[in-house]
């Protein structure tokens, strides 16, 4: 009888091993690729910042800041928060080292929410994306977009949906904003139990509210598109036509205003339609043009999106998407039954030579190493024994012939790296 472990990964989190690792490995792989394409450079910042970067860069009232945080207090008495999302930070980085822009970054993070956990809501979970700064060029939000597209393509993503729309920046929204407090203080009685006591504090999160009672009294307000000045209105015109020059298709989406407070002009979320409506959303971003100022720089626009991990690969698996996304088939696989362990400076010299090269240990028989080696999926085990050995000799195989004593090799040694290579075409 197996007995539990005293130790689980906490609630809400997962590890990532076995199979699921590999489609990780190729993700972020992919993710990394594109992100070359498009220009951009890795960056890294801490994990915890002073938790005056979130409240004050997604907003305190924003739900992840009130109630989702991990904040702590450290051993010097400074409070920090773990991170929930990329950009505050991000930014928070830029306004410090005052690179030269276009800064265009892109992360692989975990991030931090303590939300209440089901298939894909987790309260680690894990995000690659990117950022720019420096530009409010509307190219830029077409590129921003653009690279999150083609990305889900390269996944073999072909059930999701672009929806967009812009939240002007502080004069235009400002008006919306009084026209939707109007209404919600006037009907505050209709909206859900949360609402009825917070819709004063930020009335756009009433919009991003889910529950029927508000949708129904915020669908009957105003619409944030009627609002906009005529430069907003201008650039998410150029937004859109962008899109249209490239092929990217768009549902305009006036109630998309997202959960934190730095958003301004073009927001965007990506839905993945095979998953059920409460997680669909594999993606989401827009502007900041004011987050920078907010957290002490100079005036700097800034754009970028995050997607979460998880929900990519369980929208794959939703639409049937089995094909691998990185190849980790070793090219060769060492037998040694010297007994002398000769594999230890003959793997060296494969792997120097650029060849995945595996091998097993523990001085195990041949039959066994033989098994591991087809397990491995290798495409030629190279055999040394006593015999080879003698003779400075090495024995190749071809694991996927089914005829091995008819195809297997004997050559010397010294050519070994050579005639793999033919063996391999590579
Ligand atoms: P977000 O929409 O909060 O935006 O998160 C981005 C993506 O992370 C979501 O679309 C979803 O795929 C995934 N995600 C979020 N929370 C969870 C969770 N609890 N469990 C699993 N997956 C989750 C941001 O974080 C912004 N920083 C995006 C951004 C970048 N805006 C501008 N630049």
């Amino acid at each position: 009888m197996s007995t539990q472990p005293p130790f689980q990964s906490p609630v809400g989190t997962h590890d990532v091993i076995g199979a699921e690792s590999a489609l990780w490995e190729g993700l972020i792989a992919r993710f990394a690729q594109m992100a070359y394409r498009y220009g951009f450079s890795m960056v890294h910042t801490p994990l915890f910042e002073e938790v005056g970067v979130f409240n004050r860069g997604i907003g305190e009232n924003s739900d992840v800041a009130k109630k989702e945080m991990y904040v702590f207090e450290d051993r010097g008495g400074r409070v920090y928060a773990l991170r929930p999302e990329g950009t505050a930070s991000i930014v928070r980085a830029f306004v410090e080292h005052q690179p030269t822009t276009p800064f265009k970054a892109w992360y692989v993070t975990p991030a931090f929410r303590y939300e209440r956990p089901q298939a894909g809501r987790y309260r680690q979970h894990h995000q690659v994306g990117v950022e720019v700064l420096g530009s409010d060029d509307a190219a830029v939000d077409v590129e921003v977009i653009s690279l999150a597209w083609r990305f889900y393509q390269s996944l073999g993503l072909t059930n999701v949906r672009l929806l967009i729309n812009s939240m002007g920046h502080d004069s235009c929204r400002g008006t919306f904003v009084e026209a939707l407090r109007a209404v919600l203080t006037a009907r505050s009685a209709e909206l859900c139990d949360e609402h009825q006591k917070t819709h004063g504090d930020n009335p756009l999160r009433v919009l991003d509210c889910k529950k029927d009672a508000c949708v129904e009294v915020t669908s009957a307000g105003p619409s944030l598109p009627d609002f906009l000045c005529d430069e907003c209105r201008h650039h998410f015109s150029a937004v859109t036509n962008g899109l249209d020059a490239i092929g990217i298709s768009y549902t305009l989406t006036p109630r998309l205003v997202r959960g934190f407070d730095y958003y301004t002009r073009t927001t965007f979320e990506f839905v993945a339609d095979a998953l059920g409506s409460a997680q669909n959303a594999i993606g989401g971003g827009g502007r900041y043009d004011k987050l920078a100022e907010q957290l002490g720089g100079t005036p700097t626009s800034g754009i970028g999106f995050g997607s979460g991990i998880e929900r990519l690969l369980l929208a794959r698996a939703a639409e049937g998407v089995d094909a691998a996304l990185i190849n980790r088939v070793p090219d060769l696989f060492v037998v040694d039954t010297t007994g002398q362990d000769v594999a230890t400076p003959l793997v060296d010299q494969l792997r120097v030579a650029g060849f995945a090269t595996q091998r097993a240990f523990d001085g195990r028989s041949m039959k066994s190493q033989m098994k591991v080696a087809d397990r491995s999926g290798a495409r030629l085990a190279l055999l040394i024994g006593p015999q080879e050995q003698a003779a400075g000799e090495i024995t190749i195989r071809d694991l996927r012939s089914t005829d091995f004593e008819q195809t297997q090799q004997r050559v010397q040694a010294s050519d070994i790296l050579a005639v793999i290579r033919e063996r391999l075409g590579k």
